[in-house]
């Protein structure tokens, strides 16, 4: 660590964050008895805590957002550049990193055509969730207005993304929610809701969303909203079949397709946009965390010309544009350090080594699998990874939060960074996530695998 922190100015640290900060997803207590951890600095795969403290980060950020890794200064210095020289002006103008960033981008998206900027994830989903009741308003009297979205999934922290929310733990207590955001069943065959498998189960899967059609009218559904492999809900990869089915149904019932790539977009599962994998045309694509890998702020919307035509001048309604605001839209930084997170990950063939890796990664997890009963299910695509922790394998009865919890406490004592899901789906915060950044060598892994071993070992023996 670069950076000499003196007793007293940790403590100093301290105090203020106990005193004026409210951290994220966390129960503050009448009386904190641990220090918070406070990181100070980042390099490659590695960050140092305030009391100086090395910890391997096996989940870029603890939110798979560090996609190309800490400390690159070739990124800090592009943002440093264009902040200079010109910081920001609304989205109405265009500015030089945007446009060549929209440019990159869609080079990568075969199919797609428009990028919309916005400042995170929630907000992206919102713009797609906007443009789809725009649509139905100009195209179907109002009537195909309903988004449909996914048991386990997750869109965002506003209102509109709550309401399209699958995970009951995080929604709980913030309804009521807004009208026309209609569920359909997961596809996660662990846990399985027919008595089916392989292809067949997938295939089952999708059908469930074109019976929820049928159910709702197809003349109401607008859009179908989903996660290419679902995050916080579980890490859940789609089963053989499933994808193509989906968007069978999509096209059958003219229901516009979004796909939320806000923790798969951007290399995170070996491939720039996880829907690549499984040959899907999507109409909206969102994504925020991996496009700058955290170095500034940016999400996108991304539509094909096919939408965007929809929105275009038309004499007979003065209202025919996607009359949206978003002010960081236009900041300057985010595309800046979005265009060389870009550049980053082709130069050094991140994509390559994240499939390379994620392989070594989930055959590591299926040994340790073999070696503790308690691993019901491994799962993952690229560096996106999850340990399902089951206190019976027959039953697949969840571990308790607690002792899931215990197992990322002593990895963090170890001094690696792990995650695991947790107030998502009520009694399932038992999968553990792995996402290291795009960069990790073998060893990396293999560190992150042990210190798993090792910390399994300790709570269940
Ligand atoms: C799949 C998915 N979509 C949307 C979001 C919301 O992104 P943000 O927190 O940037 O609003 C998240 C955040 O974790 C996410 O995992």
């Amino acid at each position: 660590m670069n950076t000499p922190f003196s007793p007293n100015d940790l403590t100093a640290v301290i105090e203020a964050d106990r005193a004026h900060l409210w951290h994220h997803l966390m129960q503050h207590k009448p009386l904190e008895t641990n220090d918070p951890r406070i990181i100070v600095e980042g390099k490659g795969m590695r960050v140092w805590d305030a009391t100086g403290k090395e910890h391997l980060d096996a989940v870029s950020g603890a939110v798979w957002t560090v996609n190309v890794g800490y400390g690159r200064e070739r990124i800090a210095k592009a943002v440093y550049d264009q902040l200079v020289k010109m910081n920001y002006f609304a989205n109405s103008a265009g500015s030089i990193p945007g446009s060549i960033f929209a440019e990159m981008l869609i080079e990568k998206m075969p199919g797609m055509s428009r990028v919309y900027y916005t400042n995170s994830g929630s907000e992206a989903n919102e713009k797609a969730f906007k443009m789809v009741r725009q649509i139905a308003h100009k195209r179907h009297g109002g009537k195909k207005h309903k988004i449909l979205y996914r048991d386990r999934d997750y869109h965002g922290s506003t209102l509109a993304a709550m309401s399209a929310g699958g995970q009951d733990e995080r929604n709980a207590q913030y309804g009521p929610f807004a009208p026309g955001f209609v569920r359909v069943p997961h596809c996660m065959e662990y846990r399985a809701q027919w008595d089916l498998s392989g292809e067949e189960y997938g295939a089952k899967a999708a059908d469930a969303i074109e019976e929820t059609i049928l159910r709702e009218g197809p003349d109401t559904v607008g859009a179908l909203c989903l996660e290419p492999v679902t995050a916080g809900g579980g890490v859940i990869t789609p089963p053989e079949g499933y994808w193509p089915r989906v968007q069978e149904i999509c096209r059958k019932y003219d229901v516009l397709l979004h796909i939320d790539e806000v923790v798969c977009g951007v290399g995170r599962t070996g491939t720039w946009f996880g829907y690549q994998h499984y040959g899907v045309e999507p109409d909206f694509v969102t994504m925020a965390k991996g496009v700058a890998s955290g170095y500034a702020a940016i999400a996108c919307m991304v539509t094909t010309e096919e939408v965007f035509a929809m929105f275009k001048d038309d004499a007979s309604d003065p209202l025919n544009y996607f009359r949206d605001i978003s002010t960081f839209g236009g900041c300057t930084a985010g595309p800046a350090a979005a265009i060389e997170n870009m550049k980053i990950i082709e130069e050094e063939g991140l994509l390559e080594n994240t499939t390379r890796m994620g392989e070594r990664m989930l055959d590591n997890l299926h040994a340790l699998a073999e070696k503790h009963a308690v691993i019901g299910d491994v799962r993952g695509k690229g560096l996106f990874l999850g340990a399902e922790l089951v206190s019976d394998r027959t039953s697949k009865e969840p571990c308790a939060e607690k002792d899931v919890q215990a197992v990322v406490a002593d990895c963090m004592a170890q001094g690696v960074i792990i995650g695991a899901t947790n107030r998502s789906v009520p009694g399932f915060n038992n999968t553990l996530c792995f996402s290291p950044a795009l960069i990790a060598t073998a060893d990396d892994i293999d560190e992150i695998t042990q210190a798993v071993d090792k910390a399994l070992t300790k709570v269940f023996g």
